[in-house]
């Protein structure tokens, strides 16, 4: 008996005692590649030597002080060293718990600074089906994930979702030809119809996480979405928790197209997991504008903790020292090793993504792209393979109707050695092949 309230009730979970590298060791010494770092999490690896001390070090300064009262060096050096990196001109940065806070907080931004420009009547935001922001209420509303909604949907459905960028099944009727285009003009329309004097904020994940499996969306798709949103004085809000430091093999996922959003969110790889932390960050032009008006009503016990900070700080020259080249080389190498290993599997109907973050839809039907019935629990079938195997994969189902459809993910960190990163391709093969 556990007085824990499991994540997973519904299995034994092995208790983890060390990691190391790319590998977490359990009580009775299995070792598990971790081949989606947690989920898409450690993109540094374990154990890195620099961010421990680097924790440690915060620790022996000061432990808590209260971002009103206080600020630290701790989050002032990071603040100056990640604005430098950031896709937007003399960024602020909010530093916040994890994702879904960092969601929380762009949103309020956005909010913000509408009513500092006199604008109080935007307040919808918009969003994308399949598309995921975090489980706290706000971020949930944002989310267009059906099956993590679904208890909650008397609490959710102030915001509006569009299409996603979904190459594999895209709803543009005339797909591949003018897809880009297309989405705008869906954009475009929802903005227009609701009148663009109600519309804050449009959100959305440069390449979609896992609800979509790393779909990748057509090269002009974001200039398109980018015109669209400027053209309306809609914030636009590029969440990067899963996408952001390296992960896509840019520093941020934006940078592939070189968009600059108005806020930025942060999570996950901003400290590689090492400490809850992220962050939302403004670009100069919407902190002006917000710095002028009434004010910004917000804030939370953790924010603009010095520990995560420290952290983030150490994790930022650890990829500095190369390993966002990592993920791009790595990546482009591990998305082509799949597609051939799995080029003639019965059940995988795309291997996609952009540097190290990489998914598999699996599908019963090759031609039609039919999915998997959801009792045939194929995602979690293939997850159990690779566990038993010594892999760890990362999962999401439901995406085609709310209750089909079956994807895993790939997100290794960054330091996989060629080794390691053949172990991984030939252990996921056998774990997709071995269900069928
Ligand atoms: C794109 C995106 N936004 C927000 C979140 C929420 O982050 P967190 O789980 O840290 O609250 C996630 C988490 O998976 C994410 O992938």
């Amino acid at each position: 008996m556990t007085h824990v309230f499991s994540r997973a009730p519904s299995r034994d979970l092995p208790t983890a005692v060390s990691a190391e590298g790319v590998w977490i060791t359990d009580a009775d010494g299995k070792k598990y590649l971790d081949g989606a770092g947690g989920a898409i999490v450690v993109n540094v690896g374990h154990g890195v030597a620099s961010v421990i001390d680097a924790i440690e070090e915060q620790l022996e300064r000061t432990q808590y002080v209260h971002p009103t009262a206080f600020t630290t060096e701790a989050v002032e050096r990071y603040a100056e060293e990640v604005a430098a990196i950031l896709p937007m001109e003399d960024a602020r940065i909010y530093p916040v718990s994890g994702g879904s806070e960092a969601v929380e907080t762009a949103l309020k931004m956005a909010r913000a600074y509408h009513l500092a420009k006199d604008q109080g009547g935007r307040s919808i935001v918009i969003s994308r089906r399949n598309s995921y922001h975090g489980n706290s209420l706000g971020a949930l509303d944002a989310s267009g994930k059906a099956p993590l909604r679904k208890p909650y949907t008397p609490w959710l459905g102030r915001f509006l979702h569009i299409s996603a960028a979904y190459e594999f099944r895209c709803e543009n009727p005339q797909h591949p030809h003018g897809c880009a285009a297309w989405h705008a003009a869906e954009l475009d329309k929802m903005i227009v119809s609701y009148g663009e004097d109600k519309v804050a904020a449009f959100i959305a994940e440069p390449v979609s996480g896992a609800t979509l499996g790393a779909a990748v969306p057509s090269d002009d798709y974001w200039s398109a979405i980018v015109e669209v949103c400027r053209s309306h004085d809609v914030v636009l809000i590029a969440d990067e928790v899963m996408t952001g430091f390296g992960r896509t093999g840019s520093w941020f996922g934006v940078d592939h197209w070189n968009v600059q959003p108005d806020i930025l969110t942060a999570g996950k790889g901003a400290t590689s997991g090492y400490v809850p932390f992220g962050f939302a960050a403004a670009s100069g032009r919407v902190y002006e504008v917000i710095a002028e008006g009434p004010g910004f009503v917000h804030g939370f016990t953790w924010s603009h903790n010095a520990l995560g900070a420290a952290a983030g700080l150490a994790v930022l020259r650890e990829l500095k020292a190369g390993l966002v080249d990592r993920s791009r080389e790595l990546g482009d190498r591990l998305l082509s090793g799949l597609r051939e290993e799995l080029q003639d599997a019965p059940t995988v109907g795309d291997v996609r993504g952009l540097g190290l973050m990489i998914g598999i839809e699996l599908v019963r039907d090759r031609e039609s792209h039919e999915p998997f019935p959801r009792s045939a629990a194929v995602a979690e079938r293939i997850l159990a393979a690779a566990r038993d195997a010594g892999l760890l994969l990362y999962s999401s189902t439901g995406h085609v109707d709310g209750a089909n459809g079956d994807i895993v993910m790939l997100g290794p960190p960054f330091s996989l050695s060629d080794d390691e990163a053949a172990t991984l391709l030939e252990r996921t093969s056998a774990a997709v092949r071995a269900v069928s």
